[in-house]
């Protein structure tokens, strides 16, 4: 067991009665903690409604061994043969390759060749529509040594596929011919334009447009161990590895025991804390640079699953349990802010500690650094002394300056940072986001909320097939733009 999870400063005995949380309110919320329990492991145990509420992301950790020495050999033949790998995805196609890239890979991997080990040089884009980055990055790349890896669940994503119809206008002027054969799609199995492009490619060119299926009833935020697998491939990271991590800490995660459940009681403290004590920031603090962007990923991942307009209403249609939106609406969840110590502490640090009180740190501790540096023997109170303990101190510091203004905070400590112990502490995140879901009652695999702008700008860019009651909403909807008001 290697994450280890210190819930203590969420306590009142540490953040005051006001802000912390009582052996009483546990008692309090005892009863919720097992109906979450129970109802998650009835579903997750049942393959069906798995699929149909999707929640297959649970099983991701147990997947086939043959598929993923596959996926390690075709990751290891592209990287054999390919300069640079640029990625296209936004979103859950996007984050958690991006946080298993800083988090895994060598800082300045793209900078030095002794960073990259033979590896590609790797790139991300597709996840934004500033046209700035994508311009300036084709026009440094050399076609004929790019491979393109284009990821998208719907396959209809406006940011992806403008940035892949561009990509691959590039490839064909520059690669040739058999330019189809740089380019990977991982998408949905049947539906979709990017399955459909895939499928056309086929017909041409039975070797261009190799392609990954994603897996039935696994949501984007949820998704990194499984679109996110060829990415580790290719830069040479053991799928294996990150795949053991994640299922130690989902066995941990199971266990009906509450004082054992690490998942369970993280998101139950939260939840007791944001509706009986109005903590509704979640400050996820990672001591750690290259843990930032795994940060990044979790604020997808908590704003996207319980920040939810209506609550949860379960129905059942033959037997089956189905989830449909409640009548009341009660425009739950906390938010997520992602930020990095020791160098946020110069900044977001004083309204942590002297500003409204209605945020919870979560900070990333790790135990041991692969690169540490000594600070060298001079006169100062610094010399000799190694930044891992340098930054350990600092964090102790925060959390004790916090605590001092009966602020709550918890810690999760990671041995060090390696496959297994981010596929620990990925699965952590998303076993308690789900828990913190069923305590909210709340539907935690969708995304309604996100589809509004997309409608928006589908019904504007004349997207075929937009539905009538769409289109009518947004006509009689205007935002109103008041020429006293535009200064
Ligand atoms: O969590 C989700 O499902 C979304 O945020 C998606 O990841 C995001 O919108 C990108 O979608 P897609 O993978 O379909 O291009």
């Amino acid at each position: 067991m290697s994450l280890k999870i210190d819930l203590n400063g969420l306590f009142d005995f540490n953040a005051g009665n006001k802000r912390g949380v009582s052996e009483r309110d546990l008692l309090k919320y005892n009863n919720k903690a097992k109906a979450a329990y129970s109802h998650l492991s009835e579903l997750f145990a049942d393959k069906n409604l798995r699929i149909e509420l999707s929640l297959e992301w649970f099983k991701l950790p147990e997947q086939d061994s043959k598929l993923i020495k596959k996926i390690q050999k075709l990751g290891n033949e592209i990287a054999g043969k390919y300069d640079s790998v640029l990625f296209l995805g936004i979103g859950g196609s996007y984050l958690g390759l991006k946080a298993a890239q800083d988090a895994l890979l060598s800082p300045y991997y793209n900078d030095f060749a002794g960073a990259r080990k033979k590896r590609p040089g790797i790139y991300f884009e597709g996840n934004n529509l500033d046209p700035s980055t994508l311009s300036v990055l084709l026009k440094n790349l050399n076609p004929k040594k790019t491979f393109v890896v284009c990821i998208s669940k719907s396959g209809e994503t406006s940011e992806t596929k403008a940035a892949f119809e561009i990509t691959l206008n590039w490839l064909k002027k520059g690669a040739g011919k058999y330019y189809g054969r740089q380019v990977f799609a991982i998408t949905d199995p049947n539906s979709g334009t990017l399955r459909k492009k895939v499928k056309e490619a086929n017909c041409r060119d039975a070797l261009a447009f190799r392609s990954l299926p994603l897996l039935e009833g696994v949501g984007g935020r949820f998704s990194e161990l499984n679109m996110g697998l060829l990415h580790l491939a290719i830069v040479g990271i053991s799928i294996k590895e990150v795949l053991s991590g994640a299922g130690a800490m989902a066995k941990r995660c199971m266990k009906p025991d509450l004082k054992q459940n690490p998942a369970l009681m993280y998101a139950l403290l939260h939840t007791i804390l944001y509706r009986e004590k109005g903590m509704a920031l979640a400050v996820l603090m990672p001591f750690s640079e290259q843990l930032k962007s795994t940060a990044d990923w979790y604020i997808q991942l908590l704003a996207e699953s319980t920040g939810k307009k209506y609550e949860r209403k379960v129905v059942f249609k033959n037997g089956a349990e189905k989830w449909k939106n409640g009548t009341k609406i009660i425009n739950a969840g906390r938010t997520p802010i992602s930020s990095r110590g020791t160098n946020d502490l110069h900044s977001i640090q004083q309204n942590n500690v002297e500003g409204e009180n209605n945020k919870i740190l979560t900070f990333i501790k790790v135990g041991r650094f692969k690169n540490d540096l000594v600070v060298p023997d001079t006169k100062d109170f610094l010399a000799g002394k190694r930044y891992g303990a340098l930054l350990s101190v600092a964090q102790e510091g925060t959390e004790w300056a916090l605590t001092r203004e009966n602020r709550p905070s918890c810690t999760i400590a990671m041995s060090e940072i390696n496959a297994y112990t981010w596929g620990e502490l990925l699965f952590f995140f998303e076993m308690a986001t789900a828990y913190e879901g069923e305590l909210l009652n709340i539907n935690a695999f969708n995304q309604p909320g996100v589809e509004s702008y997309k409608n928006y700008m589908y019904y504007k860019l004349k997207k075929p097939g937009i539905k009538k009651e769409i289109a009518e909403e947004i006509e009689a909807n205007p935002v109103i733009k008041k020429q006293k008001y535009m200064l």
